[in-house]
């Protein structure tokens, strides 16, 4: 059987990290969440409403539909991904909101003790939302910003997204080669 993911986009700038990931998923079964958030920046940095990302999911679902499957811990998937993560969704996942499917998927993750990967993008990080990550990273989510590093010394950036996705395509034990892993090939 596929292995499952949940994927979300939120309104936190990094369209493209959302695209390219959904891009390395095609061999798996994703369940896509586009917030109003993630189509306005969308629509600022892709110039479209994010119809290419819905076309790559198996499955897509309205944010406001929280009776939609992907909202019972009865569905079963090896992990959900907030990507990106906006600092508004971050906040309420950290409170307990479940007010749309995207914070709902994650809440479930929580509770489940499913993979639950947020990429936020901010900076920089007020005190509250320090607090809050930390108090998902106790509860059991990983936080994994949207930060690429600089030793492979990108070009592009494409390069640099490429790093980030890479890094949650490990997170979510994906197999890839988006990257030159760091000294590999050394003996
Ligand atoms: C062009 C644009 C860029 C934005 N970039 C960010 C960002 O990098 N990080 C962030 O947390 N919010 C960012 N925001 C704000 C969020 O989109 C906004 O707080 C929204 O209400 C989040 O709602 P959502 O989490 O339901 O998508 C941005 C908004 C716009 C219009």
């Amino acid at each position: 059987m596929k292995e499952k993911f949940v994927i979300g986009v939120t309104g936190g700038s990094g369209s493209i990290l959302a695209l390219t990931l959904l891009r390395n998923l095609e061999n798996f079964e994703t369940h896509l969440v586009l917030s109003d958030g993630a189509r306005k920046v969308f629509k600022e940095e892709m110039g479209t409403t994010g119809e290419e990302l819905l076309q790559l999911a198996s499955y897509t679902y309205d944010d406001k539909d929280i009776s939609a499957r992907i909202s019972s811990g009865s569905f079963k998937f090896n992990a959900a991904v907030i990507i990106p993560c906006s600092i508004s969704t971050l906040g309420k996942i950290a409170s307990g909101i479940s007010d749309t499917l995207v914070t709902r998927a994650s809440a479930v993750a929580l509770k489940e003790r499913r993979r639950l990967i947020l990429v936020p993008r901010e900076m920089p990080l007020s005190t509250i939302v320090l607090e809050n990550m930390h108090k998902l990273s106790l509860a059991g989510a990983i936080i994994a910003p949207a930060s690429p590093g600089y030793y492979t010394k990108p070009r592009t950036v494409e390069d640099m997204v490429n790093f980030v996705v890479s890094r949650v395509l490990d997170l979510m034990g994906v197999d890839n080669s988006l990257i030159r892993r760091w000294r590999s090939g050394e003996k």
